[in-house]
């Protein structure tokens, strides 16, 4: 009996789900099962996205023909030709007899690898990034090589915004009757393994994955459309800023991951009071035995913590089994900008930590810690401190816990030095909101990401900013951030007037808006952020305002514009005044109080900094 799922007005999941896979790949335990979708558009033309794995093929035809209601299928766009999505290809084409294969040259020369049938009388060939009008929708064709074949594509459905992504953005685990993501708790239940998958089937191939990104970084992406998981249609950012971290190998927790091989429990011993002694120091720290745990999950847990240790027993001389299998996987999926601390056992002739060394140490940006443990058997007493220095390395990469400089008396003198506060680094943005038909924006520097689960920044807008007002009126902004290359003219406009009484937008052509109706700038900036306020703090002068991302699209890979950049080269340098006026000159845009005295409390009427952005003329 058929099971499908409607995805939008003309678009189904005909896809199956697969719990009795024990390996997927043959290597990846799948405790939760797998799903292989598919997806049938039906416009003018019908169209069908990639078929299934064979396990899954009766539920999948029968999924397909109820969803074709009796019509003919036209085509069938072939992404990607690892058996798990193309093993139905020879028996669809037999069924549907007249269907035509949409597919790129590299994925022809894998199907013809794989299957033996008369391919050519069907094939329509496409090359990158071009069209298939099917009726309402038209499809773009985008390549993304190695993520995770070569031949693999991604289509985007411009008409309804949609990414049908290929293997990217999937995850293991079977769907449980949902279908989209924000059906069910994806951080807690399936985000975990949403890494394993990436990490161990494409992992190795970041750089490719960062292009492909950077593809479909224009596109106004709607909805994505994966070849397993859950479809996501909402707050996209959730996994796309996962798989931005990712692909640059960046982690995503300051923390320890402890893996271990420990024959008589002795190495285990060592791993366990190194992360007792870690975690009195604040540090998160995770441990896995790895005779115990899946590689792949330990992979998975190296992608997502800053510093990694692996403590190993010697065995025939070399690295114990588990754990060489683990350390040469690691190097396979090209683990790299870690910090690595490594703990070595042996009873007569060590060698294990020299060989982990050795096998890591040719891995990109990994940095390994000089500090040696070589237990001979068991740790001794005298051993701590070797322990302890290895601790004390790590901890230096972490910042003390709050309190810990007063205990040691290094608090600093207790005074505020307003200069002090202009060694901070800040970035330059222009803040927009729209309320009904008005459009306003200003020049704001303090933007910054403070979760990625959901991704929520916070900004500061002083009250005094008509924009301040209609953010807090309609809680939706958009952040436009301002590259090296905006001209100062784009300051004036936005930093030097009030938009009650000026049209800041005027003469700048077309109005470009994200989904949620607010205007951005596309001229000088390098990307945009879209987001809805959820939490407002009363700052006195400021309203720091908490919100969750939207929307976010990179425009440019110019670099951002920072404050001191604004300052050495894009800022004209204050002139004099002319004759011999006495007073202050407003540093950030040269408006000039004149008098002998500047209060504390005063504010530049053009530009709304305070006293301290203030310097005697
Ligand atoms: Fe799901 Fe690369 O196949």
């Amino acid at each position: 009996m058929y099971c499908i799922k409607k995805v939008t007005d003309d678009l189904v999941w005909v896809g199956a789900n697969d719990r009795r896979l024990a390996f997927f790949e043959g290597v990846y335990s799948v405790p939760a099962g797998v799903s292989y979708n598919s997806y049938l558009l039906t416009d003018e033309k019908t169209v069908l996205f990639d078929t299934v794995d064979k396990a899954v093929r009766q539920r999948f035809l029968e999924n397909v023909e109820t969803a074709l209601k009796g019509r003919k299928l036209d085509y069938l766009l072939v992404q990607h030709v690892e058996p798990d999505h193309s093993a139905v290809i020879p028996e669809l084409i037999r069924l549907y007899p007249n269907i035509k294969i949409v597919c790129s040259a590299r994925v022809l020369e894998f199907i013809k690898q794989f299957y033996d049938f008369d391919i050519d009388s069907h094939v329509r060939l496409i090359e990158e990034n071009e069209t298939l009008n099917t009726g309402k929708h038209n499809l773009q064709f985008i390549m993304a090589p190695m993520v995770h074949w070569p031949e693999v594509m991604f289509t985007y459905d411009s008409t309804s915004k949609i990414l049908f992504s290929a293997d990217a953005f999937g995850h293991f685990g079977a769907l449980n009757g949902a279908l989209f993501a924000d059906e069910v708790d994806f951080a807690k239940d399936y985000m975990d393994e949403t890494r394993r998958y990436y990490s161990n089937i494409v992992g190795k191939y970041g750089t490719q994955v960062e292009s492909a990104l950077d593809k479909v970084s224009a596109l106004n992406i709607e909805m994505i459309c994966p070849l397993h998981g859950f479809v996501w249609r909402s707050n996209l950012n959730e996994i796309v800023s996962k798989y931005m971290l990712w692909s640059k190998y960046e982690p995503e927790e300051r923390g320890v991951m402890i893996a271990y091989a420990s024959v008589y429990g002795n190495t285990e011993n060592a791993a366990e009071i190194l992360a007792c002694r870690l975690r009195d120091k604040g540090i998160k720290t995770v441990i896995f035995d790895v005779s115990v745990t899946p590689a792949s999950e330990i992979v998975s847990a190296a992608f997502k913590w800053s510093h990694l240790v692996f403590a190993s027993t010697t065995y025939n001389a070399g690295i114990f089994v588990t754990m060489e299998a683990l350390i040469n996987d690691l190097a396979a999926h090209n683990i790299q900008n870690r910090r690595v601390a490594v703990i070595e056992n042996g009873s007569w002739a060590a060698t294990s930590g020299g060989l982990i060394r050795e096998i890591l140490g040719k891995c990109e940006k990994i940095n390994i810690l000089e500090n040696n443990v070589s237990i001979l058997s068991g740790l001794k007493k005298a051993q701590l401190s070797d322990i302890e220095s290895m601790v004390q390395a790590i901890a230096a990469d972490f910042p003390a816990p709050a309190g810990v400089a007063a205990q040691n008396n290094q608090a600093a003198p207790n005074a505020v030095d307003p200069n002090t506060m202009f060694k901070l680094s800040y970035g330059l943005f222009v803040l927009t909101a729209r309320d009904g038909n008005k459009d306003n924006g200003c020049i704001i520097n303090t933007v910054m990401q403070i979760t990625v689960t959901p991704v929520k920044i916070t900004i500061g807008v002083n009250k005094a900013n008509y924009t301040h007002d209609m953010i807090l009126k309609t809680g939706k902004f958009n952040v436009s951030v301002l590259s090296e290359k905006a001209p100062f003219s784009v300051f004036q406009q936005f930093g030097f007037k009030s938009g009650k009484d000026t049209d800041k937008f005027a003469g700048s052509g077309e109005a470009l808006r994200t989904t949620n109706g607010v205007r951005y700038l596309s001229e000088w900036t390098n990307g945009v952020i879209s987001a809805e306020v959820k939490e407002t703090i009363d700052c006195g002068t400021h309203t720091l305002f908490v919100a969750e991302v939207k929307q976010a699209f990179s425009l440019s890979s110019d670099a951002s514009v920072t404050y001191q950049y604004y300052f050495d080269n894009i800022k004209p340098k204050p002139q004099p005044p002319k004759g011999n006026k006495k007073g202050f000159v407003c540093k950030i845009c040269g408006y000039v109080h004149e008098g002998d005295t500047l209060p504390d409390d005063f504010i530049c009427p053009l530009c709304k900094h305070g006293a301290a952005d203030f310097e005697r003329i």
